[in-house]
């Protein structure tokens, strides 16, 4: 059978650090000392805002055979951050004064180690912020390690609020390589949860270097809801990558290959019983992390026998992700899940019917310079 590799191979549970295909084939650290990206702004911007509130939602990636590639956002889920001139702050640092919400206290204040940090500063670095010092808050609407984005929905409202306060002079690619950066520090170089949780809507990663977003619009005027089935147990990403196969057999890759493609017309057609189907249809990823979630392989049989179009794992994990076209049946699916959970894996679940996200990281609150 003729094998296609990953570059490079995962070796075990015990090689964190090695994200499965990385492009730059290398385990790499966030080097925060030097720019990721050419400097943009040729004289430093001003701040045009004393402080801003930005809000970033959860994304749901991988959507089946899109491993790293496809992704979109949910409504009505997501972190916040708050980010104030501070004059305390060295000039041309951000300091991490607080944060709330779920799991505070596994989270970093240190900036260099928390992915809201992490994004900020290089969003600083490439305005060339040199004169002012920033404070950030983080409010934490996502738990942590759910398969939600929670790592990219900090980076994201990080990178969209520092953008904000400095007049918005980034564009989208931009705030995604800041977010990548912070990505590929915590969990592995993949921007289908911060591609999505940034620019809202389905999201196709064409193209990491030099990196290509395709926006794929999905008919306003289609009914899609998704079924969020978060079971009380921790999937890390770093942890779920490290079970995937380094190597993927061509009948796999001509599959899944075949089912990406449909799941990209389905959406582009507002197609859900396609979009469902094609959800469904990974053989190269989900088989590998269906045996360590458990109950994963009885609750996706539960989310189909209760008329959901499809389903699978959300991200590396381990909320479930199922689809429907309206949202009463999205609530009674959600019920069969949660039951399958526990039934199957003896896991307590919770479970939410959300629409798809069309706007992305946004600004929902600012502070005029001459008000403070
Ligand atoms: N594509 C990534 C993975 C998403 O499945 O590992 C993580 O949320």
């Amino acid at each position: 059978m003729a094998m296609i590799s990953f570059q490079p191979p995962l070796k075990s549970f015990a090689v964190p650090l090695v994200p499965l295909y990385n492009p730059k084939s290398v385990a790499v650290s966030c080097s925060l000392s030097l720019p990721s990206r050419t400097v943009v702004t040729a004289v430093e911007p001003a701040p045009v805002f004393a402080s801003v509130k930005a809000f970033a939602p959860a994304t749901v990636a991988n959507l089946g055979p899109g491993f790293d590639f496809l992704g979109c956002a949910v409504d009505g889920l997501g972190d916040f951050v708050s980010l104030s001139v501070d004059s305390n702050v060295r000039p041309g640092e951000v300091a991490i004064t607080n944060i709330t919400g779920n799991d505070p206290n596994k989270l970093s204040k240190n900036p260099l180690y928390n992915c809201a940090g992490i994004a900020a500063i290089e969003v600083m670095k490439m305005l060339g912020i040199r004169s002012v010092g920033l404070s950030l808050t983080l409010e934490k609407g996502l738990p942590l390690g759910s398969g939600l984005g929670s790592s990219a929905a900090s980076a994201a409202a990080a990178a969209i609020a520092v953008n904000g306060l400095f007049g918005g002079k980034l564009g989208v690619e931009d705030l995604v390589l800041a977010g990548l950066k912070s990505e590929e520090k915590v969990s592995g170089y993949h921007a289908d949860n911060v591609a999505p949780a940034i620019m809202g809507g389905f999201i196709l990663i064409r193209n990491y270097e030099p990196l290509e977003l395709i926006r794929l619009r999905f008919p306003v005027e289609k009914e899609l809801f998704f079924v969020l089935v978060s079971p009380e147990f921790e999937a890390p990403t770093k942890k779920m990558r490290a079970a995937l196969p380094a190597e993927v057999g061509m009948p796999h890759h001509v599959w899944n290959c075949s089912q990406a493609g449909a799941l990209v017309a389905a959406v582009l057609q507002g197609d859900v019983i396609g979009l469902g189907k094609a959800l469904s249809s990974d053989k190269i990823v989900e088989p590998t992390r269906v045996p360590l979630i458990p109950g994963m392989g009885g609750v996706k049989k539960a989310a189909i026998a209760a008329g959901a179009f499809g389903c699978t794992i959300s991200g590396a994990g381990p909320t479930a992700v199922a689809v429907t076209d309206n949202k009463e049946r999205g609530k009674e699916i959600g019920e069969s899940m949660v039951m399958a959970f526990m039934r199957e894996g003896n896991l307590k679940a919770v479970a939410s019917v959300k629409r798809l996200d069309r706007v992305g990281a946004r600004l929902i609150g600012s502070t005029p310079i001459d008000r403070v």
